[in-house]
């Protein structure tokens, strides 16, 4: 998985990011949602936020 590819463009959130918050113990949208805001304003990205987390969580486990 590319770390640098945005997943939320309205607050600039890469993989890189989200990989981040998997490796310091989040597990869940809400969870990452809360951390680096991705997926709360236009929430267009929010299908593929669920995607790379999931996508981050089978690599990790
Ligand atoms: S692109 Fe993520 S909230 Fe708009």
């Amino acid at each position: 998985m590319d770390l640098n590819q945005k997943i939320c463009y309205c607050f600039n959130v890469t993989v890189g990011d989200i990989k981040k918050e998997i490796e310091s113990g989040s597990t869940t949208l809400q969870e990452i949602q809360s951390e680096t805001k991705a997926g709360t304003a236009c929430k267009g990205c929010v299908k593929r936020l669920q995607e790379t987390i999931d996508a981050l969580l089978a690599e990790k486990a």
